[in-house]
């Protein structure tokens, strides 16, 4: 999958540069995607939508428990693939550059990226059901740590946006202000189906951004794009 020189040209004399990631740019470390390949996850009969939800909080905490205790537990022998460290690299390249995630997997963080706006939380954070306090997780806490709170005794859940919550406004106000200015954007490894992350490029492209697909699949933006790179990521973002 070689890149025209014209996207290399266009991507050396950038000056802002937005990369917006989903679970596909993790696929090649291990950690299995929702989506793709005509498939959807599903966790004990239950479609992920389902568990990952905000109802479900409410009705069965101990489920939606197992499901990310079981997505740690997987994560504990995932590491950072070149995808990662490509992104990581381009931070030191641009002027303004910014990284933002669908993930929740803490892999951009491992491989040095400094800054990064996580629209969906992060799955080694828990948070208080009834004060909001937050507390890290190592990812040795599986299953989870603590169970309840220790300001005020409620049980805590999974630090993570789940379907039918809010993303947490400072990230995203940021990703869509830096959406709104940049010259070039990046859809990589997202099926671009989840709102409002994947609505940021839009904001890019109807702002003037040139926008660059990277997915060995077609996803609902591929039409929108500039340029499409079928590729897996790890593999097409070390040529840049
Ligand atoms: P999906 O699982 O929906 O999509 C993964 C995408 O990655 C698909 O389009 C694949 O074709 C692509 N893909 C697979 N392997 C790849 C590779 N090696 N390189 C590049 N792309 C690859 O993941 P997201 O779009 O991130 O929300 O899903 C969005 C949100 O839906 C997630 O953040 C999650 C889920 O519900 C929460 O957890 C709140």
């Amino acid at each position: 999958m070689p890149i025209s020189p014209r996207l290399k040209e266009i991507f050396q004399n950038a000056k802002s540069v937005c990369v917006l990631t989903g679970a596909g740019i993790s696929a090649e470390s291990g950690v299995p995607t929702f989506r793709g390949g005509g498939n959807a996850a599903v966790w004990k009969g239950m479609p992920f939508d389902q568990i990952s939800s905000a109802r479900m909080v409410r009705e069965n905490l101990n489920e939606v428990w197992e499901w990310f205790d079981y997505r740690r537990g997987v994560l504990k022998d995932c590491e950072p693939n070149p995808a990662h460290f490509a992104l990581a690299e381009w931070q030191n390249r641009f002027a303004d550059f910014t990284l933002v995630t669908q993930n929740v997997d803490g892999l951009h963080h491992r491989a040095g990226s400094r800054e990064v706006l996580e629209l969906h939380g992060n799955i080694n954070r828990s948070s208080c059901t009834n004060c909001e306090k937050r507390f890290q997780m190592n990812a040795e806490d599986v299953p989870h740590k603590p169970e309840v709170c220790d300001r005020c005794e409620a049980r805590v859940r999974p630090d993570v946006v789940l379907f039918g919550e809010m993303l947490p406004m400072d990230a995203f106000l940021k990703a869509e202000q830096k959406s709104r200015e940049c010259d070039l954007f990046f859809v990589v490894g997202t099926s671009a189906l989840v709102y409002p992350a994947a609505g940021l490029a839009e904001i890019a492209k109807f702002s003037g951004a040139r926008l660059v697909e990277i997915n060995p699949e077609e996803t609902p933006m591929t039409g929108f794009c500039d340029e499409v790179l079928r590729g897996k990521a790890g593999e097409v973002l070390p040529l840049f």
